[in-house]
């Protein structure tokens, strides 16, 4: 069993003021927690915790060059940071990458980071969610820098998610398809849900089968939305602690 995680991913949110929100959640726990602040925080948020972990929410797939507005892996990694969330639906829209060019940026960070490789699929019932991990996955990849965050599209910021018997269902088949690719290693790559975890239903989430964490967007903006829901997962692993 991997050590449960919470990422918390706080989009184009955030000032140097609200580097207080981090700090009140930075404690040492059962659980990793990671917190992905914009850009011009990294450096900040790295000196402001000692527990939490601080990821960014993209990167360009090439160290250095003439490419305005970029930012490469080997930059983050030099502010401090460990982590970088991959592959998010906003960042795959926006910026109009396929999953090459995903698969590509997964590459490329894993030299210097822990990469959070988000998938889901656009409108509810559409399948090919497996496929897509598989083609946002490079050949090089090393399962040991591999997080895998499911995050149905039509759950994120819309205060809906699928049922958990969905969830379920779901990190299983990414689990296989993680196995096929990586071989045993692929046991070890944590699969976390994303999509409107909040407060009410993080103890929910945290029960259900096959999850090992959670990706959480607009909960995580303040300590009192997102310390219930660290707790919620931290209380999971205890259980089982407790049952084995
Ligand atoms: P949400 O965002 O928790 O606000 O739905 C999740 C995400 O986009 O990672």
């Amino acid at each position: 069993m991997p050590r449960r995680l919470v990422v918390g991913n706080w989009k184009m949110h955030g000032l140097t003021a609200d580097l207080a929100e981090l700090r009140a959640i930075d404690a040492a726990r059962d659980i990793d927690v990671v917190v992905c602040p914009p850009f011009p925080l990294l450096t900040a948020a790295v000196a402001s915790a000692s527990h939490v972990a601080i990821g960014a929410q993209d990167c360009h797939p090439v160290e250095s060059g003439a490419h305005t507005g970029a930012v490469s892996a080997a930059m983050i990694a030099d502010a401090g940071a460990q982590w970088v969330i991959l592959g998010h639906n906003e960042v795959r829209t926006a910026q109009r990458l396929d999953d090459a060019a995903v698969a590509a940026r997964v590459a490329a960070a894993q030299q210097h980071l822990n990469v959070i490789l988000c998938v889901g699929e656009t409108a509810r019932g559409d399948g090919g969610v497996a496929e897509q991990l598989l083609a946002s996955i490079p050949a090089t990849c090393d399962p040991i820098r591999l997080t895998v965050a499911y995050e149905p599209v039509w759950a994120i910021g819309s205060g809906v998610t699928p049922a958990m018997d969905e969830i379920a269902t779901m990190h299983a088949t990414l689990r296989q398809t993680l196995t096929k690719r990586c071989g045993p290693r692929g046991d070890a790559v944590r699969i976390l849900y994303g999509g409107s975890v909040g407060p009410a239903n993080a103890a929910a989430i945290a029960a259900t089968p096959n999850v090992d964490g959670v990706l959480v967007g607009g909960a995580s903006l303040r300590a009192a939305t997102f310390a219930p829901i660290i707790e919620a997962m931290d209380m999971k692993g205890r259980d089982e602690c407790v049952a084995a």
